[in-house]
Order: structure tokens, then C-alpha cells, then sequence
């Protein structure tokens, strides 16, 4: 089975979490762009939709299910994304596609957060997976030194600028045998407006499909 049919069988199984007339958080990438194609298959059931990106926003509106602006809504049951790294404890390593910032928003709201992934996303621990930093422009070179510093290694990702306007430091080989406390250090460098390990706030449910079939795990 290739990739793209394990990201679909997880997008699927997600289906079982979302709850009638709800507005259903979605998040960004290719394991949500097959959940959102599987969304519009049960479209007539939701309310509708708040994204964690303008891509994941314009793809929901092409299939007709409104999307809602985060501030209006007060209640928000799950909400739906990718990783591009989890652990046995559902702490994650997000921002591959540079949605981290609305996605750590989403799931700052949402009261259940189901990561959908394929097999080759989990792993024993955090950190082969460079880490992204969304950081303010002006910031980024005192964010750099910062990140150093801490053992890190930053890159800049090349002539992308995020949905809110700031650039993305990919940080390699940094220590996240703690993420929790990883997750705390780097966000309270100035200029840092969001850093990809979600540990404070991890995961409630994986859905994590592999060749074997759908295995879930939960906290
Ligand atoms: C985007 C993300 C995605 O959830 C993550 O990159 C996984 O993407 P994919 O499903 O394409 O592997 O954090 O910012």
C-alpha cells in the first residue's frame, strides 16, 4: 500500500469523530487534504468548518462547506490535522507545510485534537524532523543566535512567508528528549511567534494508520 492510501484510511477513520451539526476544526497538509475530500461527503451532517490555513480555507469553500472566522465560534468539539512527528505520549512536531501558528491556535480551542497519520510519522522520540519557527521577520537573525544557543541548528526556509506574513526557521539537531520544556524555552524567545513541538498541548487521539490497518491511541 502506498502512503497516499494509508493518509486516506486515516482521514476516513477520523470521520467517527465528528459529531452531528458540529463545526469541525480542520488543519493543513496532505493527510487533511484527503480528510477534507472525505468531508465532503458528509457535508449535509456539519455546520461547517474553521481551518488553521488559506489553503485548507480554500479547499473546504471549493467543496461547500462554509468556513467560519475562529473568533465567531465558542465551541469547537475536535478538531482535525496532521504531524510531521508523534510520539507514544501524542506530543508532535508540527509545521512541515508553515500552518503551525493557526494550528496551535485551532488546537488551543478545540476540545479534542485527533492527529491522522501514516506509520512512518511515529516516532520513539521527537527531533529527526527539523523543527519549524515561525518567527517575526526583523527577529530572525537575534532568533538564530538564540536557537544556537540551545544546540540547534536553523535554517531559514527559502522564499516561503507564512499566512500571517513571518518567515520559518528549520531547526536541525536539537535535544527534544523534553518537549515540554523545549516547547517553553523556545517560545519565550522574542521573536518567536510560534514553535512547532506540541507538547503543552498534544494530541488526545492518533488515528494512525498503518499496513496492518487503523490503530488508535489516546492520552
Ligand atoms: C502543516 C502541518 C502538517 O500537519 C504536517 O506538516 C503534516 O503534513 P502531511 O500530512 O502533508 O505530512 O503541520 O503545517
Amino acid at each position: 500500500m502506498n502512503q497516499d492510501k494509508l493518509k486516506l484510511a486515516a482521514a476516513r477513520a477520523a470521520l467517527d469523530y465528528i459529531p452531528q451539526d458540529a463545526i469541525v476544526g480542520v488543519g493543513t497538509g496532505s493527510t487533511v487534504n484527503f480528510f477534507i475530500q472525505e468531508l465532503a461527503g458528509i457535508k449535509s451532517r456539519i455546520e461547517g468548518a474553521v481551518s488553521s490555513s488559506e489553503t485548507s480555507s480554500n479547499r473546504l469553500k471549493a467543496i461547500g462547506i462554509p468556513v467560519y472566522d475562529l473568533n465567531a465560534v465558542s465551541d469547537l468539539p475536535v478538531y482535525v490535522d496532521g504531524a510531521d512527528e508523534i510520539t507514544p505520549h501524542l506530543a508532535m512536531i508540527k509545521g512541515g507545510g508553515g500552518a503551525l501558528t493557526r494550528e496551535k491556535i485551532v488546537a488551543a480551542v478545540a476540545r479534542q485534537f485527533v492527529c491522522i497519520a501514516d506509520e512512518k510519522k511515529r516516532v520513539p522520540v521527537l527531533g529527526n524532523f527539523p523543527l519549524p519557527l515561525e518567527v517575526i521577520p526583523m527577529a530572525r537573525s537575534y532568533v538564530a543566535r538564540e536557537v544556537v544557543r540551545l544546540g540547534g541548528q536553523p535554517v531559514l526556509r527559502e522564499g516561503f512567508i507564512t499566512d500571517n506574513g513571518n518567515v520559518i526557521l528549520d531547526v536541525h539537531h536539537l535535544n527534544l528528549q523534553d518537549p515540554v520544556e523545549m516547547e517553553t524555552r523556545l517560545s519565550c524567545i522574542t521573536g518567536v511567534v510560534t514553535c512547532g513541538i506540541f507538547a503543552r498541548r498534544p494530541a488526545d487521539v492518533l488515528i494512525l494508520s498503518t499496513l496492518q490497518g487503523i490503530q488508535i491511541s489516546t492520552r
